[in-house]
């Protein structure tokens, strides 16, 4: 049996850094939370690739809450950081934090998890190296990580389950003549 390459928390790790910027906001000059959920993926899908050396796609985010306001001319970092690797996807874990220049305050606005699943030139998913978790963070992260998998895995067969049970529902559409 081929041994699965193992690759450590450390090496996948992202920090990435954004001025808040006017096409970033709205009206009142609060950061956009698309915008901040972008930069996240964008960070998620960087660690993801970092350790699969694959290009990674996005399979599910899950919830966001965006616990304060971000201005205009603020930074916002991001900290991502792979949680867990399984077959052929990979949990990331992505902290946020707006810091003020003018003042040095640094906060927490948002926090997710997100599933990228490596694919290769056709699309089809990948093996990935497994996952050494380090420090007491890496490793509880780790286990919390199994335990999400489970949840969002339900989740998904509840939701491809309605999906069946629509179309089915759905008339048949009529063939077009050619
Ligand atoms: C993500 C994708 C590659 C999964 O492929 P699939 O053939 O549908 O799913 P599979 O059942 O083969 O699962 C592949 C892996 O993804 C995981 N997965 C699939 N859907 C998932 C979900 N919603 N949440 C978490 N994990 C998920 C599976 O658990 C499996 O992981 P494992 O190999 O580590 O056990 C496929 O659905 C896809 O390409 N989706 C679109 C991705 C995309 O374009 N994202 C950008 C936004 S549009």
């Amino acid at each position: 049996m081929v041994e699965r390459k193992s690759k450590k928390v450390s090496e996948s790790r992202v920090e990435m850094t954004e001025l808040v910027l006017p096409n970033d906001t709205n009206q009142l000059g609060n950061l956009l939370g698309g915008r901040l959920m972008h930069l996240v993926d964008i960070a998620a899908a960087i660690a993801a690739a970092k350790h699969s050396s694959r290009v990674c796609v996005t399979a599910s985010v899950d919830e966001m809450n965006f616990l304060g306001p971000v201005k205009l001319g603020q930074v916002v970092r991001l900290y991502a950081s792979v949680n867990r690797a399984f077959t052929t996807s990979m949990e990331v874990g992505v902290r946020a934090v707006v810091e003020d220049l003018r003042t040095g305050d640094v906060r927490h606005v948002s926090s997710a998890y997100l599933t990228f699943v490596a694919i290769n030139e056709l699309g089809h998913g990948v093996p990935v190296p497994a996952l050494t978790p380090e420090t007491s963070d890496d490793k509880r992260r780790f286990e919390g990580a199994q335990l999400r998998r489970n949840a969002r895995l339900r989740r998904r067969k509840e939701i491809l389950r309605n999906e069946v049970a629509r179309l089915k529902k759905e008339p048949k559409k009529k063939k077009s003549k050619r």
